[in-house]
């Protein structure tokens, strides 16, 4: 062994999200169904001095992503060795190849985080479980316990709170990236503007007996996204994207989170395909990326 532990951790989509009113603390109720898909960000670590934390990432957006003590890896790592380490002892060298797409809607940040924390317990031989390190993911960033735990899963309180639901698949989705960010504070802001919160925070039951089944398009007609109407408000050359999707085969797309990647659900593994290469030429976005879900959250290779 070359002193390595090395983590996988998958970005997700939301294949539905309600919001409620913003709260005092600034964060938003809601009723969310993640689901992780194939897009991955690999974290890997090995020991550095106590309380050192030197981070480096690479990838096509690195240049995008602090690699500092803002950065959510770097936060996790400490915060673990300072609640179940010896931070004396405890430092960690991290480092990140980037796939997910950075401030995307994807989770990535969260992906890194939940690898991480992961990453860090191996690497110190930590006597802390998935629950705890949950837990602790769950003060850094809303996203973040589902992201240790990946799969298909509610969300609720912040989207912090998992309970795993069934899901059979391969769902075959193809992911247009977008060349430019949305911040997610940004959109919940305009989310809060339009005045569009949902009181009734709930799932719908045709969703998750779409899951169940494995019914893609069952599932296509239970897409909901209420972050959607605020990411077209803020980057509305998303709407055109969204059309060109459908009309280029897709059975249903959607902005996943707060954007401003657009997932577009294809019916068949060769339906994406055909799917992913029209949208590629289409002009319309970045990137194209054809994966499938559910995923396992981090896991370590
Ligand atoms: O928890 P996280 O740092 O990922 O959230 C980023 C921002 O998204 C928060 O600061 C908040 O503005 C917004 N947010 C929210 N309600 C949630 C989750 C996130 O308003 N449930």
């Amino acid at each position: 062994m070359d002193g390595w532990v090395r983590v996988r951790a998958a970005g997700k989509v939301n294949l539905s999200l309600r919001v409620g009113p913003v709260r005092p603390d600034g964060y938003h109720p809601l009723a969310t169904v993640f689901q992780a898909v194939s897009v991955y960000d690999d974290i890997h670590v090995r020991m550095a001095p106590g309380g050192e934390f030197p981070l480096s990432i690479e990838g096509e957006q690195a240049h995008l992503v602090p690699t500092d003590g803002r950065n959510l890896a770097v936060k996790a790592a400490r915060l673990l060795a300072e609640e179940y380490g010896d931070p004396e002892v405890h430092g960690a060298e991290i480092r990140i190849r980037k796939c997910i797409p950075v401030t995307g809607g994807m989770a990535g940040g969260s992906a890194d985080c939940a690898g991480t924390l992961l990453a860090c317990a191996y690497l110190w031989d930590l006597d802390v479980d998935m629950a705890e390190l949950a837990e602790l993911g769950g003060r850094l960033g809303a996203d973040v316990p589902f992201a240790l735990y990946g799969q298909s899963a509610i969300g609720t309180g912040r989207g912090d709170h998992i309970m795993p639901v069934l899901s059979r698949g391969p769902f075959h989705w193809v992911l247009a990236f977008a060349d430019f960010e949305l911040s997610t504070p940004a959109v919940f802001r305009a989310f809060d503007e339009l005045g569009l919160a949902t009181e009734e925070l709930g799932i719908s039951q045709g969703l998750l007996e779409a899951l169940a089944s494995g019914d893609v398009h069952a599932l296509a007609e239970h897409l909901v996204n209420d972050l959607q109407a605020p990411a077209l408000e803020l980057a509305p050359q998303l709407k055109k994207l969204l059309k060109a999707g459908k009309k280029l085969g897709a059975l249903a797309g959607i902005v996943s989170g707060s954007g401003p990647t657009c997932a577009f659900l294809a019916a068949s593994e060769a339906d994406a395909i055909d799917l992913s290469a029209r949208l590629g030429a289409s002009g319309l976005c970045r990137a194209v990326r054809r994966v499938t879900g559910p995923v396992p959250g981090a896991r370590v290779l």
